[in-house]
């Protein structure tokens, strides 16, 4: 398989988003999952961004003893891609151990300010999943830089 992550995790880019599927994304979302650092909740859950170059940054939700710092599989991956440079971002698989784990509003405002028409991909280890859109999770969502 071609986008098996291994050991050395970082973007692996195709030139082609469209050449990575649906079922690409979620494997690497889900190959990552087991990554996650969930030691209070126990819910481990992965992400894996697709840039519109065809490179993927992958996130794990990363816990705090203190709660509050804990941060999101879906915001690990924005804040790795958009700390390297990239900018313009197709598409997020997210998976998790239930049927399919819905993004925070945290994460919706995050992903509503970078990435407007991201598509996403909410899926399990077991391969089904739901799509969506960040039109349909965050209508309406706030910004200091539009007219709204
Ligand atoms: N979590 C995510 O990583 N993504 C989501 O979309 C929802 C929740 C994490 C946060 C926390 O580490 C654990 O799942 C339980 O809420």
């Amino acid at each position: 398989m071609g986008y098996s992550l291994g050991a050395g995790i970082g973007p692996v880019g195709t030139r082609d988003p469209f050449l990575i599927t649906d079922e690409q994304l979620l494997q690497m979302a889900n190959e990552i999952r087991e990554r996650a650092y969930a030691p209070y909740s126990g819910f481990k859950v992965g992400a894996a961004l697709l840039c519109a170059d065809g490179t993927v940054f992958t996130g794990i939700n990363i816990e705090s003893a203190t709660f509050t710092p804990s941060v999101c599989a879906e915001r690990t991956a924005f804040f790795k891609a958009i700390s390297e440079g990239y900018r313009d971002f197709v598409k997020i698989a997210v998976t998790c151990d239930k049927e399919y784990c819905s993004p925070c509003g945290v994460c919706r405002q995050v992903m509503s300010e970078h990435a407007p028409d991201l598509e996403i991909l909410m899926g399990n280890p077991g391969g089904t999943f739901k799509r969506t859109s960040i039109h349909e999770l965050l209508p309406e969502g706030f910004t200091l830089l539009g007219n709204s």
